[in-house]
């Protein structure tokens, strides 16, 4: 009996699918698919992916060519496969050639001939229709979006906008897409607004944006005042527009890990959380040079208060401010104190101050450990009374990790709402009102 071997995600299972299949199930008497799992999809960068692992498997089922159905979890798989169920011949679409002449030590290689103008991505696309981003602003953090936004299928990053035109000419000529100085027109260019402009400006832009009807991805902080935060979600809930607050870490796979199992009670009751990110600026950077705007607090607050949010919700008793100040009054170091009914938070921020970056969350059973950059969480620990007890936790995290929020992005415009648990409006409201508050204890608003 000559056993043959393929794989793939078959999303959305098309005539492509349909006839490798076929032919591969010619190529033998017993074919075996492998599907490959959610987790799998993830790690490679294939987002947006959208039939679920089961209706991908009934889908393969369905065509009646498989005799045996595998999930592919990891890239190693194949080679193990080959070997565990005695395969005479591996085969995948012509798509794949060469890649894996690698396997030819241990079984026969056929790459079949791909169908032509049909495939998973052309189908997601008409389901959903491209959505056109344009940025404003053009500083690092934009530069960090668009090469993560082309990992993402589905959305499209096409113009840029700058009140300094030649600002927006640079950026747009490094990524070929076009720059605007008219507003309107540049509204008139996209779907999605991402907003990645100095700070004090977002919500003007926030509303610019939901006002010309448009969805909105905003980098954090996304507002200063609680209740402007308030007023643009009931804005964009009004126009059934996305507004979305990019802190990255929130969607990373890694943090919501932690977070699940931190949340589980495996530590027993949290009492403590600590989290720490600091970040050596030059003087002469905008976030040390801004008296109003700048500082620790402002640029790093988000991803401190991230976790504590997150774990003990928005109810805290009382918050404290403390902070260590540069000649111009800008926080270079800050330490924020949170009391809640059922424990203690602090999240410290530097700019100017280097400390430990680590985030640590104690429990009555335990705690949880993780290093620096723990905001792209990959790695954590737990540990519990004995020194030698820890349980040691890896994830992927890929490039900037920003891809993570433009998926979960592009899934809530999709119209799946589900997404809204990593961060919420309520979070986003909370974060915003501490900003304020901060703000406030330094006399600057
Ligand atoms: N395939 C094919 N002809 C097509 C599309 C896919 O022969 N038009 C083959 C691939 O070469 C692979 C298998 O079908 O061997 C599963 O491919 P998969 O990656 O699931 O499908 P795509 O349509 O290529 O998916 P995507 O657009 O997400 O890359």
């Amino acid at each position: 009996m000559i056993k043959v071997i393929t794989y793939g995600t078959f999303d959305l299972l098309h005539e492509g699918h349909y006839r490798l299949l076929q032919r591969a199930k010619q190529l033998g008497d017993y074919l075996i698919v492998g599907v490959t799992s959610e987790e799998y999809d993830q790690a490679r960068g294939k987002l947006n992916v959208m039939d679920s692992l089961m209706t991908r498997i009934e889908n393969v089922k369905k065509t009646g060519f498989a005799d045996e159905i595998i999930v592919e979890e990891s890239q190693g798989q194949k080679f193990q496969d080959i070997q565990k169920y005695g395969i005479d011949i591996f085969t995948v679409g012509s798509d794949w050639i060469g890649q894996f002449d690698y396997l030819k030590d241990y079984c026969k290689v056929v790459y079949l001939d791909r169908t032509k103008n049909i495939s998973s991505t052309m189908l997601r696309t008409k389901r959903t229709s491209i959505q056109r981003i344009g940025i404003i602003g053009t500083g690092r953090i934009a530069n960090r979006f668009i090469p993560e936004a082309m990992l993402v299928s589905g959305v499209n990053t096409q113009s840029v906008y700058n009140p300094h035109i030649e600002n927006a000419q640079l950026f747009a000529n490094k990524w070929e897409i076009d720059a605007y100085e008219d507003l309107e027109e540049f509204y008139n260019s996209l779907d999605i607004v991402y907003i990645a402009s100095p700070h004090e400006t977002h919500y003007k832009y926030i509303k610019q944006a939901l006002e010309h009807k448009k969805h909105v991805l905003c980098e954090k902080p996304m507002c200063l005042s609680k209740v402007q935060s308030e007023e643009v979600f009931k804005l964009a809930m009004e126009k059934d527009l996305v507004l979305f607050e990019g802190i990255k870490t929130a969607y990373c796979p890694g943090f919501i890990k932690l977070l699940g199992i931190a949340c589980g009670g495996i530590i027993g009751n949290i009492k403590d959380v600590e989290a720490c990110f600091t970040k050596l600026e030059d003087d002469n950077n905008r976030e040390l040079k801004d008296k109003k705007y700048g500082g620790s607090f402002t640029e790093l607050g988000s991803y401190c208060l991230l976790p504590i949010l997150k774990i003990y919700g928005h109810d805290y008793e009382d918050i404290r401010f403390e902070t260590i100040c540069d000649a111009n009054g800008i926080d270079i170091y800050t330490k924020v104190y949170l009391r809640y009914p059922n424990g203690l938070a602090t999240a410290k921020c530097g700019l100017g101050v280097k400390s430990e970056g680590k985030l640590l969350i104690s429990g009555t059973r335990g705690y949880i450990t993780t290093e620096a950059p723990w905001w792209k969480t990959s790695y954590f620990e737990i540990h519990r009374e004995r020194p030698d007890d820890v349980e040691r936790f890896s994830e992927r995290f890929l490039g900037d990790g920003l891809r993570y929020e433009i998926s979960d992005l592009l899934s809530m415009i999709n119209g799946d709402k589900k997404k809204d648990f990593k961060l919420t409006r309520g979070d986003s409201v909370a974060m915003a009102g501490i900003m304020e508050a901060f703000l406030k204890s330094q006399g600057r608003i």
